[in-house]
């Protein structure tokens, strides 16, 4: 391998450590900065769940990539060579090269998005009483698996859970406990070992290639296959380049095709790894894709389309091969990268190594006064979107389940994500939500807690509702304008 692929580099004659955007913005979209109190206002109406706001009182939408990465004009343009069939459509067959070529995989089936091949590969593969070992849960992940009677198992190292570290790979598993796992339920109720590129739940954390080496190893010699969930792919391989001695001088391309030449199955979600909508399962084994193609026809659609629209399936196509242009794939976690350390310098607590998808802030560190019962990521998102219109999700207890006995189960890390969807915002709407953060940092004592007046059973996060547990929204407005007066 390696063949000569140093990173494209722009350092500054003043020293400092600036990224810079390598491509230019030619279609825009207005924001709106609303006035704080009418902030206060849409976040009491939408239950201070930040899923429930409207984009029109958004100013930075850091919600999420999923969905809202920037296309490429060649993507946009690609869409107009759709063509429209039920059976057979010609975007299908370039999005399945795209496939074959990018991931290397040769057996197809398109989704309509990631948590659809989740629900295939479950269905296909779970039986009540399995287990399977990942490197962390994805939530969607985790509510098909149990949907389907099966366990997950997270067996990550004992770094991956620490907010500050410089361990580059804390998206890794654990081998020791690999091998434990597998003593202890046995092979044949393991139908998988699942791996996530990017670890979203642990602050977009990579695996390295050795470690996925190592996973290999031991799932073929129990003949257990192993899933690879690519949804963010690209950044994990421009971390492995990063980050991995071995694999400084190869192409992302070279490194994607390794990654999923070591999994017997990858599936993705588009409206991340690809810009678009939608999303796939591949795999080199006729077996393993006979065993999951009629359910795509059940829940998805025809195997031509699964759901997807054909115009989405051309950029899809056309986004898989832009995920293997560093200049791509680099701006986010670049992005991420300057915030992470900006913030860091300033004393507030964030995930370190900077990730991939966002800049996530520790919120037990960032508001220690408040109980995780009361969560505090979930305050923290309400709270920062008070002051600053920038909208970020809560990635903790809010977003785990409660038990079989109805209590809440405290989630392992209370973040509160702050997502860089590619290409989409300026270095100076980054600095503003630096700024407005380090702000609330100094007066986090005004921040209170949460608790639930709706609670969904299935997935919580998304639909649920809550309020403060004292006034403390109001507070904290009075504070914003006795020190930023009639600013916005
Ligand atoms: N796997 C991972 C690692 C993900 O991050 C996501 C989605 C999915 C699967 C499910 O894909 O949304 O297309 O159904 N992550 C989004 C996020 C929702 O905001 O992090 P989907």
């Amino acid at each position: 391998m390696a063949k000569n692929q140093p990173s494209p580099e722009i350092k500054f004659f003043s020293g400092q450590h600036i990224p810079v955007e390598l491509h230019k913005v030619r279609m825009v979209q207005k924001l709106h900065l609303k006035p704080v109190e009418e902030r206060l206002e849409a976040m009491e109406k939408g239950g201070y769940n930040t899923f429930q706001l409207n984009t029109r009182d958004i100013f930075l939408d850091m919600l999420t990539d999923s969905g809202t990465n920037a296309m490429s004009d060649n993507q946009i343009s690609s869409m107009l060579q759709a063509d429209d069939a039920y059976a057979g459509s010609q975007s299908f067959y370039r999005m399945e090269q795209a496939v074959r070529q990018v991931f290397g995989k040769h057996f197809v089936l398109p989704v309509h998005q990631g948590r659809a091949a989740e629900n295939i590969i479950s269905q296909a593969f779970i039986k009540p009483g399995d287990a399977i070992p990942m490197n962390y849960h994805f939530t969607t992940t985790k509510a098909h698996m149990e949907l389907n009677g099966g366990e997950v198992l997270e067996i990550y190292t004992d770094e991956a859970l620490k907010i500050k570290s410089n361990v580059p790979f804390k998206g890794n598993i654990d081998i020791n406990r690999l091998n434990k796992v597998i003593e202890k339920y046995g092979a044949k109720h393991i139908p998988f070992i699942r791996m996530e590129a990017s670890t979203n739940l642990i602050g977009g954390q990579p695996f390295s290639v050795q470690n996925m080496r190592e996973v290999r190893a031991v799932a073929e010699k129990h003949q257990i296959p192993v899933v690879l969930d690519a949804s963010l792919i690209g950044e994990n391989a421009w971390f492995i380049k990063k980050r991995e001695e071995a694999y400084q001088n190869a192409s992302i391309a070279e490194i994607l095709l390794t990654m999923c030449g070591l999994a017997d199955i990858v599936y993705f979600s588009s409206r991340k790894v690809s810009s678009t909508r939608g999303g796939g399962i591949c795999t080199d084994s006729e077996e393993l894709y006979m065993k999951m193609r009629d359910l795509v026809v059940l829940y998805e659609g025809f195997t031509t389309y699964g759901g997807i629209s054909v115009r989405e399936i051309e950029a899809m196509a056309v986004g898989l091969y832009e995920t293997t242009d560093e200049t791509v794939i680099a701006q986010s976690p670049s992005f991420i990268e300057y915030a992470v350390n900006t913030l860091d310098s300033l004393g507030v607590p964030v995930v370190t190594p900077a990730g991939a998808l966002g800049c996530h802030i520790d919120a037990m560190g960032f508001l220690p006064h408040v109980p995780q019962e009361e969560y505090p990521a979930g305050a923290l998102a309400a709270a920062l979107f008070i002051v600053s219109g920038i909208r970020g999700m809560e990635r903790g207890t809010i977003s785990s389940v409660r038990d079989k006995e109805g209590n809440d189960v405290l989630a392992d890390v209370e973040l509160l994500r702050l997502a860089f969807p590619r290409r989409v915002f300026t270095l100076s709407q980054t600095m503003f939500m630096i700024d407005r953060v380090n702000w609330l940092f100094q007066n986090r004592h005004l921040v209170g807690g949460l608790r639930f007046t709706e609670e969904p059973a299935v997935l919580r996060f998304f639909n649920g509702r809550l309020t403060p547990t004292s006034p403390w929204p109001q507070k904290l407005v009075e504070k914003f304008r006795e020190d930023f007066g009639q600013s916005l």
